[in-house]
C-alpha cells in the first residue's frame, strides 16, 4: 500500500478534500467564510467514520505508521504533513483534534485553529509564542482572573513579558499606551469576565493595524453571538470548558488564527505548542465535535433567557448588569457587532452591594428556591453563579479591583435553560423578594 492511500476508507462531505490550512509545503490555500457561524459550521467538512458511521472515528493513536521509511523524513522536513493526511504523533497533529479544530475555525471564521488542553494554556502560549523574552502586551484590565494573573505576575517573573493594563473602552488610551517597536499584542475579552463591558473590536482593530500590532480576543463569553474575527480581530480564543463544551465536565482550549500562526506554533524546534505539549485528547476532542451543532440552539436559549430575567429583575427595581438591556452603557455596540438572531449572550450580572448580601443571596437561589447553583465556570445548562470579587476574580488586588470595576457584591451568574421559563422566574423572583423583605427588617431592627 503506498502511503498516499493509507486510509481508503476515509471519507468526507463538504469543505475542501485538502485540507487547506494545516498545510505542508507543498499545499495550496483555498477557503470561503461564511458571515454566519452556524451556516460556516454547517459548510465545513464533515468526516465519516471509518465503516460509513455518521460520525468520524476518534483516531486514538499517539503515534502513527508509514509504509516507507522515507516518508518519515519527509514528514519532518513539512514536505509532507495533516492535509494530506500524514501525521507522526498526537502532540503535533491528530486527525480527530484537528477536526474539531477545523470545526472551531469555521465558527470563527479563521483560516485555521488549534484545540488545547484548556483554556490557559492556549492563552499562556499564545503569549509565549507571539511576545518573546521582553515582549509587551496592552490589555483591558478587566480579564478572567487567570489571565489577568499570567499577565500581571507570572509573564514577568518567567520570561520578562510585560502588560499595560488599559481601559479598553477609552481607545485613544489604548493607542497611547502601544510602546512602538516593543508592544506586540493588544488582548481583551469580547464580553469581560466579570463586568460583562463589551469590546469595540473593530474599533480597536483599526488601532492595532495603525499600531502593527496583533489583535487578539477571547471570546469565551459569547461563542456564535459574537465573531471577532469576522470584525478584524487577528486571533479568537476559548476556554472551551464554558459554553462550546456546555457540559461543566471538560476542561479545554482553543486557539483560532491564521493558518501561518497556527503552523509557526507547530513549529519543531520553535513553536510554543509543540514544545510546551498542551495537547487535547483526541476522545475528548470527539465529544466537543458532537456538541458544536447544537451550539448555536444553546447560545440562542442562554440569551433569550438572561434577556427575559434581566428585564424583569430591572422592573423589580434590582440592580442587573445585562448588556442587552437597553440603558446598558455598551448595548449599542453589542448590537452593532453581535451576529443577528442569538441574542446578546447568558452571562449576566446582579450588584448586591456586598459580599455579605451576594452570599446571602446565593444561598437563598440555591438552597431556597432552587434557581442555581453555586459554582465558579459557566455556559453549563444550569444555572452557575458566583461572587466574582472573591472568587475567579480573587487574584486581583482591591485597587485591580476598584479599576475594572469589579463591586465586593458582584454575583455573576451564567443563566442556563432547563426547566421552563417561569418555573425558573419564580425561584429567581422568591429569592430576590425574599432579600427585600430581609432588608426591611434589617432596617427595621437598626431603627428600633
Ligand atoms: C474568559 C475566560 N478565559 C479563559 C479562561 C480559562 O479557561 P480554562 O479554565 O479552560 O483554562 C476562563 C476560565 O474561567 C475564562 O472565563
Amino acid at each position: 500500500m503506498a502511503d498516499t492511500a493509507k486510509n481508503p476508507k476515509k471519507r468526507c462531505n463538504g469543505g475542501v478534500a485538502e485540507d487547506d490550512a494545516y498545510k505542508s509545503k507543498s499545499s495550496k490555500m483555498t477557503k470561503q467564510a461564511a458571515a454566519d457561524p452556524a451556516q460556516a459550521l454547517a459548510s465545513a467538512r464533515h468526516e465519516f467514520g471509518e465503516h460509513g458511521g455518521v460520525n468520524m472515528s476518534i483516531e486514538a493513536s499517539a503515534t502513527f505508521t508509514v509504509m516507507e521509511a522515507d516518508t518519515m523524513r519527509k514528514m519532518f522536513s513539512g514536505e509532507l504533513g495533516p492535509d494530506r493526511d500524514f501525521f507522526v504523533y498526537s502532540r503535533h497533529f491528530n486527525p480527530t483534534v484537528l477536526n474539531l479544530a477545523r470545526q472551531m475555525a469555521a465558527i470563527e471564521g479563521t483560516e485555521a485553529a488549534y484545540c488545547t488542553a484548556s483554556g490557559m494554556s492556549a492563552i499562556s502560549s499564545l503569549l509565549l509564542q507571539v511576545c518573546g523574552a521582553g515582549g509587551h502586551i496592552v490589555a483591558s484590565r478587566c480579564l478572567y482572573g487567570g489571565t489577568h494573573a499570567l499577565m500581571a505576575h507570572f509573564l514577568p517573573r518567567a520570561c520578562g513579558i510585560t502588560t499595560t493594563f488599559v481601559d479598553a473602552g477609552d481607545l485613544e488610551g489604548v493607542r497611547e499606551a502601544i510602546r512602538d517597536g516593543q508592544t506586540k499584542m493588544l488582548y481583551v475579552e469580547t464580553m469581560s469576565n466579570p463586568t460583562l463591558a463589551v469590546a469595540d473590536i473593530p474599533g480597536l482593530s483599526r488601532v492595532a493595524k495603525e499600531k502593527g500590532v496583533m489583535l487578539v480576543v477571547d471570546n469565551t463569553f459569547t461563542p456564535m453571538v459574537v465573531s471577532p474575527a469576522r470584525l478584524g480581530a487577528d486571533v479568537v480564543v476559548h476556554s472551551v470548558s464554558k459554553f462550546i463544551s456546555g457540559g461543566a465536565d471538560i476542561i479545554a482550549g482553543a486557539i483560532c488564527g491564521p493558518a501561518s500562526l497556527v503552523n509557526s506554533m507547530m513549529d519543531l524546534q520553535h513553536g510554543a505548542l509543540m514544545l510546551l505539549g498542551p495537547t487535547m485528547n483526541a476522545k475528548v476532542a470527539f465529544e466537543l465535535s458532537e456538541r458544536l451543532p447544537h451550539l448555536s440552539l444553546r447560545m440562542k436559549e442562554h440569551s433569550a433567557r438572561a434577556l427575559a430575567y434581566a428585564t424583569r429583575m430591572k422592573k423589580m427595581g434590582v440592580k442587573v448588569i445585562y448588556p442587552g438591556l437597553e440603558d446598558h452603557p455598551n448595548h449599542a455596540i453589542l448590537s452593532s457587532i453581535a451576529n443577528p438572531g442569538y441574542g446578546f449572550g447568558g452571562m449576566m450580572c446582579v450588584d448586591m452591594g456586598t459580599e455579605e448580601r451576594a452570599n446571602r443571596l446565593m444561598h437563598h437561589l440555591q438552597n431556597t428556591t432552587q434557581f442555581g447553583l453555586m459554582a465558579v465556570s459557566l455556559g453549563y445548562y444550569e444555572t452557575l453563579m458566583s461572587c466574582s470579587g472573591s472568587s475567579t476574580s480573587s487574584e486581583l488586588s482591591a485597587r485591580e479591583k476598584e479599576l475594572a470595576g469589579i463591586s465586593p457584591g458582584l454575583v455573576r451568574m451564567s443563566v442556563g435553560y432547563s426547566g421552563t421559563v417561569e418555573q425558573r422566574w419564580s425561584q429567581l423572583e422568591k429569592a430576590l423578594l425574599r432579600m427585600q423583605d430581609e432588608l426591611v427588617l434589617n432596617n427595621n431592627n437598626n431603627n428600633s
